[in-house]
């Protein structure tokens, strides 16, 4: 590596370092915002009450899900045998436009719909019987039952007008109407941290955590009743899942690179957590780096800038590429980069992810130690996302966090790949909330009236 690029790569290194010191510090100040939170004083984290508890295993029944929590849609027909096996009998996916993801609500809603009556005709089912629907609607919900809640704001991309502020699930049951599909009731709104959660509690009880590390981040866990939360949830429970929202925790330092992004995002200001851990922004913060340096002449040439400039041209599918020796360059449309800037491409992906991978170690770390603060039991993580299982190295960068934090005890926690929260865990809090407890009484009401 030449000389000139050497030092660019050592400063970016102390500027995307994230130290044992470091970790610390977040675990304290993300503790703080959760207290904030829950005592009902500002706060970045949300801690959204999803109205069930975890699952028992013995849930059962067939459901119908539908997933949207990013750019593909999926409708799903799910089968819970209630001795904690769940099976995915049938499934549809398709691409959600960008003009739909930033076009009116209705069309987006009404593209909701369409999905399932496709399905309800692609797989032949009965169009006579009454189904219960899960429906995954993986964004910040202020819920008021297992089956209502208002959207508070969009992320990952999306804009559509006129659904902030209103109950997504009374949105999304008019454009079933709309189309005619009147056997199908939504039952559980449920965030897919929350359904990540159930899908793996619902065979292993030690599972007291649901983290998803995809496209965006967030993660959920079960709180204890009595313990705090004065007034957040029902007293009459257990313990009741919250929806951190951790995607938007503000506490991390930010660097000159983390500024500059969060400018030319849809949501500037917000999800800062995000914005330095997630699939739909790390391969952002590669490519303004690149692009600085190809600006500074020390990578690439001038002609290869085009590429670079074109937002969203590196993904972190890219940048894992590296991981496994192969070129980034390449695979964005630059063929003749030298052997020196594919290294140095391959060291700012390095430097991106670790960095990544750290902060959700001390935010998960933060979360087990405010459930077990002297990790006294076992904790098995579930987790979904293409980062944490298909990004080489980083669930080792996560765990090297943890260890530093709890020393031996890290062996504690298990962090496992969990996949498809989204559609079983939907599934199964859809049975959960299927003993009409949650229920929200105004739906229940109405769904009542209907199936007379
Ligand atoms: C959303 C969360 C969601 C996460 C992962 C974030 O952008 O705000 O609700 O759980 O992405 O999909």
């Amino acid at each position: 590596m030449n000389q000139t690029i050497r030092p660019y790569l050592s400063r970016l290194e102390d500027l995307f370092s994230f130290s044992p010191v470091d970790a610390q510090t977040v675990v304290a100040r993300f503790q703080e915002d959760m207290r904030r939170s829950l005592d009902g004083r500002a706060s970045s984290l949300q801690m959204l009450p999803s109205y069930v508890g975890r699952p028992t295993g013995a849930e059962q029944g067939c459901f119908l899900a539908l997933d949207l929590g990013g750019t593909n849609l999926r409708v799903l027909a799910v089968r819970l045998d209630g001795r904690g096996k769940a099976e995915i009998t049938a499934v549809n996916r398709l691409a959600v436009p960008e003009s739909v993801m930033r076009g009116s609500g209705e069309a987006l809603f009404d593209f909701l719909a369409e999905g399932v009556a496709v399905f309800l005709e692609e797989h032949r089912l009965d169009r006579k019987q009454h189904r219960d629907l899960a429906f995954t609607f993986s964004f910040p919900v202020a819920q008021s039952a297992v089956n209502a809640g208002v959207l508070l704001n969009w992320t990952k991309g999306f804009t559509a007008a006129g659904v902030a502020g209103q109950n997504v699930v009374a949105l999304f049951s008019d454009a079933l109407r709309r189309k005619r599909i009147e056997e199908v009731s939504v039952t559980a709104l449920v965030n897919d941290t929350v359904g990540t959660l159930a899908a793996k509690s619902y065979a292993d009880p030690s599972c007291d955590m649901g983290v998803i590390l995809g496209t965006g981040t967030n993660a959920c866990y079960p709180e204890k009743n009595g313990r705090s939360a004065q007034g957040r949830f029902p007293q009459s429970r257990q313990e009741m899942i919250l929806n951190l929202e951790w995607g938007n925790f503000d506490k991390l330092d930010a660097n000159a690179c983390d500024q500059a992004l969060d400018r030319i995002t849809l949501n500037p200001g917000r999800q800062r957590m995000e914005k330095m851990v997630s699939g739909m922004y790390i391969g952002e913060l590669v490519r303004m780096i690149l692009l600085d340096m190809t600006d500074r002449g020390i990578l690439l040439e001038e002609r290869h800038k085009p590429v670079l400039a074109g937002e969203q041209s590196v993904s972190s599918e890219h940048m894992s590429l590296t991981a496994r020796g192969k070129d980034l360059f390449a695979a964005i449309g630059i063929p003749d980069a030298s052997d020196r800037d594919r290294d140095a491409a391959a060291r700012v992906c390095r430097i991106v992810s670790r960095r990544s991978a750290r902060i959700v170690g001390a935010a998960l770390a933060a979360v087990v130690a405010w459930m077990d603060a002297s990790l006294e039991q076992k904790h098995t993580i579930a987790i979904d996302g293409a980062l944490f299982e298909k990004y080489p190295g980083y669930p080792e960068n996560m765990r090297s966090v943890l260890e530093e934090l709890f020393a031996r005890r890290a062996d504690r926690i298990s962090l496992c790949p969990t996949s498809d929260g989204s559609g079983i865990g939907a599934a199964i809090i859809a049975a959960v909330a299927s003993s009409g407890r949650e229920q929200d009484p105004a739906a229940s009401r109405k769904q009542t009236r209907k199936n007379r």
